[in-house]
């Protein structure tokens, strides 16, 4: 099949050189503490076994996903590293986890019970390393500052079970004024200080920072750092943009690379008259004559309905294109001006850059009021990714 797909001719490009580039640039930022690579969803929507494979090249020495499913792919696909499932998987699926080496997250004694008994069940030699999450603020998984003693005296207690981590989630780290990461990180210390005082031992790695704790906030790198959406080529706001880039000259490396690409060739083209109206629900008249062209990616591939309403635009050419009218579910119709010479087999970026003219994924993300994260992990399934090597490009 040719590269760029032979049914459709769209496509994700990943750029392999520049994700090993990011790992290697977050690496240096996080030393002495290591770089756990992020890689759920499918690597955020770039892949997720080719992603791990060169975030460890890079530098990263951890895999961290949210789905024992996540884990079990990486492990198909060849990946020995230590990974780590964010959340703590359910007791079903403990069997799995167990037979895949992964680490799970546990924080209800529900969970260490079911790891223990997947361990005894599977006649495992070693026990199996888990990670203990403590919620200290984030609201959404983790044991309480109150309960974590208990999870953790059981894990200790547990001869199947090694305690490797202690860990917790930011909630607001991409917001630097925001006094509430230093509770968080108060409230850690204090749980671990807890844990100490009672006598239970320390274990071998403690964590906290995503990449917004990575970049922002050097107190909670600890033993290890947790970045996805910055290995992927992304500041996690815009805000932590100028403290990215001096965090980048501190450990002399250039600037993050966005990693994807989003593109397709131009299908058909056809020259329209001002005022015609195109595509569903006819919501736009053409201000003046235009040569349409349409490409073959729609809402099912993830460009969001509200593409066209907010202003959404494609590069053809080299040149910003707004689209026409509604976003369909397998195509677009983008207006190329009334002298274009555009045609069938011409490229179209969605997100990438083209010439001297680029549009982001932070862009998209501002027009649809969202963030990268949602943009780059709603390119559906049936877009294939491609990779390329920019090393190897050049
Ligand atoms: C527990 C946990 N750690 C780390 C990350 C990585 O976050 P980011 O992509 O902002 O680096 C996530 C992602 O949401 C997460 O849920």
């Amino acid at each position: 099949m040719p590269a760029e797909g032979a049914r459709r001719p769209a496509w994700v490009e990943i750029d392999l050189e520049a994700l090993r580039h990011n790992a290697a640039a977050l690496a240096a930022i996080a030393a002495p503490a290591r770089l756990c690579a992020v890689v759920k969803a499918d690597a955020y929507g770039h892949s997720a076994v080719p992603v791990a494979r060169a975030a460890l090249e890079g530098g990263a020495s951890a895999l961290a996903v949210a789905l024992v499913d996540e884990g079990v792919e990486l492990r198909r696909g060849g990946l020995t590293a230590p990974i780590l499932v964010l959340s703590e998987p359910a007791p079903e699926a403990m069997d799995e986890v167990v037979a895949h080496h992964l680490s799970p997250a546990l924080y209800t004694l529900e969970g260490v019970a079911a790891a223990r008994r997947a361990v005894a069940g599977a006649g495992l030699e070693a026990p199996l390393e888990v990670e203990v999450k403590v919620d200290t603020g984030m609201h959404r998984v983790g044991a309480s500052p109150e309960q974590v003693g208990e999870i953790v005296e059981a894990v200790v207690a547990a001869d199947e079970l090694a305690y490797a981590g202690l860990f917790t989630h930011f909630a607001v780290a991409d917001e630097r004024g925001d006094g509430f990461t230093a509770e968080q990180v108060a409230r850690f210390e204090k749980v671990r200080a807890e844990l100490k005082a009672s006598g239970l031992p320390e274990p071998d790695h403690v964590h906290a920072a995503n990449s917004a704790g990575t970049i922002a906030w050097p107190e909670a790198r600890y033993d290890m750092v947790r970045c996805g959406i910055a290995l992927y080529g992304y500041a996690p706001a815009p805000e932590l943009g100028p403290v990215l880039a001096a965090e980048l000259a501190r450990v002399g490396h250039d600037r993050l690379r966005p990693v994807l690409s989003w593109k397709a060739r131009v299908t058909l083209t056809r020259q329209y008259e001002a005022g015609e109206r195109l595509s569903y629900g006819r919501r736009l008249a053409l201000p003046s004559r235009s040569v349409v062209a349409v490409v073959p990616l729609g809402y099912a591939d993830g460009v969001q309905r509200s593409y066209f309403q907010a202003g959404g635009e494609v590069l053809i050419g080299g040149r910003r294109c707004p689209l026409a009218g509604s976003v369909t579910m397998d195509q677009i119709v983008v207006s190329c001006g009334p002298e274009a010479a555009v045609r069938p087999g011409d490229l179209a970026v969605l997100i990438g850059s083209d010439g001297e003219e680029e549009i982001t994924a932070e862009e998209w993300a501002q027009r649809l009021d969202t963030i990268p994260y949602e943009i780059v992990t709603r390119i559906g399934p049936r877009v294939p990714r491609r990779f390329v090597d920019s090393l190897e490009v050049r």
